[in-house]
């Protein structure tokens, strides 16, 4: 399994870039939030040029904005990022969007919403590395998993099983819901990691899985 830790919630996210960055987790997983796809707003510059300094860790980035272009443009040289993922639900031209990304090197998401209609997915399965399926609302750390998501990720694995597509869950994953979603590649854990006293411990806990 690969564990994709979100920094969205931690207090001080440059001591625990550089905490993750020595153990052995695949991925740091950076939210982005615009203010209007999703009410908050978290623009981590600092953090991304900042990780690039003390980590080789790669990074998984999650998009939550109307107009990623704009964003991705400025991130673009970061040599950390693997994945940058962007939504389905945006008012844009998504499979630019999608292409662009894979110009510039990367590897391409596509994230859903919980209460999105799956299908949409499927115009796009010749365009992405990755589905992100989104186990609770986006736009905040630290909420409840939505049980819905299990029997979402079954359907959502039928949709992608002709396809080089690995599936990310991401929202309120801890050491039990996790089991509601094993059939994921790839688990994003926020809130139950870095607001603990000891994240290595829940790291592992979650490893063991
Ligand atoms: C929610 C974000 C998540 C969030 C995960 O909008 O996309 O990545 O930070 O955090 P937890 O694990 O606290 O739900
Ligand atoms: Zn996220």
């Amino acid at each position: 399994m690969k564990l994709s830790v979100s920094i969205l919630n931690s207090e001080d996210k440059n001591k625990m870039i550089k905490l993750l960055s020595k153990i052995d987790i695949s991925y740091i997983h950076m939210d982005v939030m615009d203010g209007k796809f999703v009410s908050q707003k978290s623009i981590p510059y600092n953090e991304f040029n900042n990780l690039s300094k003390v980590s080789n860790k790669k990074l998984d980035v999650h998009l939550m904005v109307e107009d990623p272009l704009s964003y991705i443009q400025k991130i673009r040289y970061n040599q950390n990022i693997e994945y940058i993922t962007i939504h389905v639900e945006i008012d844009k031209d998504i499979k630019s969007i999608l292409k662009k990304i894979k110009d510039y090197g990367f590897k391409s998401g596509l994230s859903i919403k919980p209460n999105t209609d799956l299908n949409i997915i499927k115009d796009y399965l010749d365009y992405i590395d990755l589905l992100l399926i989104m186990t609770v609302e986006p736009g905040l750390g630290g909420q409840t998993f939505i049980p819905k998501s299990e029997s979402r990720l079954k359907e959502a694995k039928k949709i992608v099983k002709d396809y080089n597509i690995l599936l990310e869950v991401d929202g309120g994953i801890n050491d039990k819901t996790i089991n509601k979603v094993s059939a994921a590649d790839i688990f994003v854990a926020g809130s139950y990691i870095t607001k603990d006293n000891d994240p290595i411990k829940k790291i592992n806990s979650l490893i063991k899985k």
